[in-house]
């Protein structure tokens, strides 16, 4: 089974390269899955039930979300309507949504399960280790699972790989918009890599724009962050898993530019 996993959908530029190279990417890699995370896709400030249903029409099968998931305040009445949308699994109890989920493709059965890290993150959630314990034990034993730790800090990020090797199929980070080159995989067989970096405008600060980015950092006064526009391109990885053991085959990174 193939699974695409793309970093950080940032704003319209974001979402229009998907639209726009991930149908012919599905046929061309012989995508079984693809995941995504949207945290970023509402003009860079979480996701709406309109713009998920804009990546799903364009080939994304789940989307996750991070520690902007409820930047669009209308979301938090939306996101339990559709198991394709994740939200972090380890938000505090009383959070609208889910966090893991199985998904059945002609492929076989596939989980995600979304994480949020907590170093330098805020403290706004549990215990993603053992958040992910939990699920784990509550999971048939079969089938591919990915999971996806939105995370700021590496140390957070390759300690939770190495805990949920062999466990797991694939360990891979979001959050810092910055694709990392650390993709390996773990002795017991889960894929792994810290970042899969962003999906959006890469002459910018992390999707921003740069002018304003660089105001803010040089006079602390307030700044409207825009989405930046220029030099588009989608990142992520494809984690081929064998789907009878679960265990990764093979984890390769993507950057596909879009040229439009
Ligand atoms: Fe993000
Ligand atoms: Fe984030």
């Amino acid at each position: 089974m193939r699974i695409l996993m793309i970093g950080d959908i940032v704003g319209g530029p974001g979402r229009r390269a998907i639209a726009r190279l991930l149908p012919q990417a599905r046929e061309r890699e012989r995508l079984d899955f693809v995941v995504a995370n949207a945290e970023n896709a509402a003009g860079g400030r979480g996701v709406t039930m309109a713009i998920a249903e804009e990546l799903f029409a364009a080939g994304v099968d789940a989307l996750t979300l991070g520690d902007h998931a409820w930047d669009q305040k209308e979301f938090i009445a939306q996101i339990g309507r559709d198991p394709r949308v994740l939200r972090p699994l380890n938000l505090p109890p009383g959070c609208p949504g889910e966090g893991c989920h199985t998904y059945t493709t002609p492929a076989g059965t596939v989980t995600v399960i979304s994480l949020l890290g907590r170093a330098f993150m805020g403290g706004i959630c549990d215990c993603p280790f053992r958040a992910a314990d939990a699920a784990l034990r509550s999971l048939p034993r079969s089938g591919p699972i990915v999971v996806e730790m939105h995370a700021e800090a590496t140390s957070e990020k390759i300690a939770l790989g190495w805990y949920l090797d062999g466990r797991v199929t694939a360990v891979v980070g979001t959050h810092t918009h910055v694709q990392t080159a650390d993709e390996t995989i773990r002795p017991k067989g889960a894929a792994y890599l810290s970042d899969l970096g962003m999906t959006g405008p890469r002459a910018s600060v992390l999707g921003r724009d740069t002018d304003a980015v660089l105001r803010k950092f040089l006079t602390g006064l307030p700044q409207r962050f825009d989405v930046a526009e220029k030099d588009v391109w989608i990142e992520g990885a494809i984690v081929e898993a064998d789907p009878a053991t679960g265990r990764a085959r093979s984890i390769r990174r993507v950057q596909w530019e879009d040229r439009a």
